[in-house]
């Protein structure tokens, strides 16, 4: 798709000085049906002279000493061109993103690469266990990889699974943010389903701009869906996707203290081939939220809120939740809030003072609990429970 250049901004949308100046100047002397100059893609820059701005000053450029002369050509592109896109930077400047396709690259650095805020061990409630191991296999070796080589070295592959909503996508995010790493996030069906081609091209893509990004955490969420034993059976792309993946996470490692990680995330373990498994070495499960965990989604989450629940109100919906996801505990908290404004007349809402909402109280979540149920059933938790027995790295959790 062409970059925005060339069309007039919707009348609304806010333009700069510089990109009217542009915009003027493409519609007086432009002419000729040639359109306005591109700003950055495009064929054009990749003439070696085009907009060059040499680094020394005219005169002397003008008779450089022989040996100078010799030096400067050709011009290096990258000074040549102060508008080059980032991806098309980093392509051009680091020798292992060469002859990758600047367009993929730019996808990666935009649709990929992830700088949400960054959240730390605490905004995870309850799972113990899952943050000591990860903090001790993980999170230290990517701090110190000089400590932890040899057989102290880091797996490079981590499985997380579990029922959805138990805070596997937290985990991932929390463990590129405590180990300072850039944060890679994918989900595996978009690779599947929005890529359907290129798939392969831009795993490949994926992994050589986190390697450029390093220390990085690339999580792959429903990473089952892009190495089921299933794709066996189905296209031809997407079987390449899976093999090339295979390879990529091969290779980590290979080159001493990579600060390489791929964290994959899944609901359905169970559909994990025996390749695919093996190159995930720790597989943790990631269970459903014990009571403490409950307790600090909800407490966490009615901090800074007007409510008028006692210590016995909290303890009782800790208890009424057994069963619940964090999702599913969230998403009771944020349906019990409701409640206050839920009760306000239609006419009254543009007037009402804040204070004059009645704080949250243990009837509304009464109301939420018939409303927001557990989304995981029972008979799930048992499949879980066998596989983590059959193929985690961890017999026991919580
Ligand atoms: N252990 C947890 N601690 C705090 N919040 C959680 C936890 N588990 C789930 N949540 C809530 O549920 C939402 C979804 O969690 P997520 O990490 O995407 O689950 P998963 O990736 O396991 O499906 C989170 O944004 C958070 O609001
Ligand atoms: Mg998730």
């Amino acid at each position: 798709p062409p970059a925005a250049a060339g069309r007039p901004p919707a009348p609304s949308a806010f333009v700069t000085a510089r990109r009217q100046l542009q915009i003027d100047a493409a519609k007086t002397g432009g002419g000729g049906g040639g359109g306005p100059a591109k700003r950055s893609l495009g064929p054009s820059r990749r003439t070696p002279t085009s907009g060059f701005v040499p680094p020394f000053s005219r005169s002397k450029a003008a008779s450089p000493p022989p040996q100078e002369q010799q030096q400067q050509r050709p011009p290096q592109p990258a000074a040549a061109e102060p508008e080059l896109s980032e991806a098309a930077a980093l392509v051009q400047e680091d020798e292992r993103l060469r002859g990758l396709d600047v367009k993929l690259v730019e996808t990666i650095l935009r649709e990929v690469m992830d700088s949400a805020p960054s959240i730390g061990w605490d905004d995870i409630a309850g799972l113990e266990f899952a943050k000591a191991t990860i903090k001790e296999i993980i999170v230290f070796p990517m701090l110190r990889p000089d400590i932890f080589t040899g057989i102290r070295g880091p797996p490079k592959g981590l499985l997380l699974f579990g029922p959805p909503g138990t805070g596997k996508s937290l985990i991932g995010r929390c463990i590129a943010s405590v180990s300072g790493a850039t944060f890679f996030n994918i989900s595996a069906s978009s690779l599947t389903s929005k890529w359907v081609g290129e798939g392969e091209k831009l795993v490949r893509a994926l992994f050589a701009v986190a390697r450029c990004r390093a220390p990085s955490v690339v999580f792959i969420d429903e990473v089952d869906s892009l190495l089921s034993a299933r794709s066996e059976s189905e296209h031809e792309s997407s079987r390449r996707m899976k093999t090339e993946f295979l390879v990529q996470l091969d290779g980590i490692g290979t080159e001493a203290e990579e600060r390489l990680l791929v964290i994959g995330a899944t609901n359905r373990p169970q559909e994990l081939d025996d390749a695919a498994r093996r190159r995930f070495v720790k597989r943790l499960y990631i269970p459903l939220p014990e009571a403490v965990g409950r307790r600090q989604i909800v407490e966490r989450m009615l901090v800074g809120q007007s409510h008028s629940l006692a210590e016995a109100d909290i303890e009782h919906i800790v208890t009424a939740t057994d069963g619940y996801s964090g999702a599913d505990v969230a998403n009771l908290v944020r349906e019990a809030a409701l409640g206050p404004v839920r009760s306000i007349p239609l006419d009254r809402i543009r007037s009402i003072s804040v204070s004059a909402v009645r704080p949250i109280g243990p009837q509304d979540f009464e109301e939420a609990l018939t409303q927001a149920r557990a989304s995981v059933l029972p008979s799930d938790l048992v499949h879980y429970a066998n596989w983590n027995q059959s193929y985690g790295s961890y017999r026991r959790m919580v």
